[in-house]
């Protein structure tokens, strides 16, 4: 089975507490869940990972890699507008990815417009919650058949 790596930044693990009326009242474990049943109904094994730190996002990254991993959808939240260092380990490890935003940010405040993730991702989904992940998966699905 393909493995596919999720990867939620900072302040993600706050889902469902976190200004519920813009991320929603789903916790990340009850999306995880979610996406991780659904990947593998599609023949995909998806390997959850949250963390706060860039740098051990960066460490997941450069271990989807190590192991052969068929891509990467990550919800990088406020690095995603200014890590350069996540920007240059999608490129660096050139997995296919996916970027996910449950809002969208093109229509929040203008700081959060600018993502250097998405100058490196696949493609781009925002606005959607927390379904924008399903919809990463199905990215996953297109380009396997
Ligand atoms: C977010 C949007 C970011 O601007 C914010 O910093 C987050 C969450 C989203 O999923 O909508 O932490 O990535």
């Amino acid at each position: 089975m393909q493995k596919i790596m999720l990867l939620n930044g900072p302040n993600l693990n706050l889902l469902g507490k976190r200004e519920p009326q813009i991320y929603g009242y789903e916790t990340l474990s009850m999306i995880e869940d979610k996406v991780k049943t659904y990947g593998q109904k599609m023949g995909f094994d998806v390997a959850c990972h949250q963390d706060n730190s860039e740098g051990n996002l960066i460490n997941y990254i450069h271990q989807a890699k190590i192991d052969n991993y068929l891509g990467l959808i990550i919800n990088p939240g406020a690095y995603s507008h200014t890590s350069i260092a996540l920007h240059d380990a999608i490129i660096g490890t050139e997995l296919n990815t996916i970027e996910v935003h449950l809002s969208n940010i093109h229509a929040r405040e203008e700081f959060r417009h600018q993502s250097y993730i998405s100058k490196v991702a696949k493609a781009i989904v925002c606005g959607f919650g927390s379904q924008g992940y399903i919809m990463a998966i199905q990215y996953f699905i297109k380009e396997q058949s």
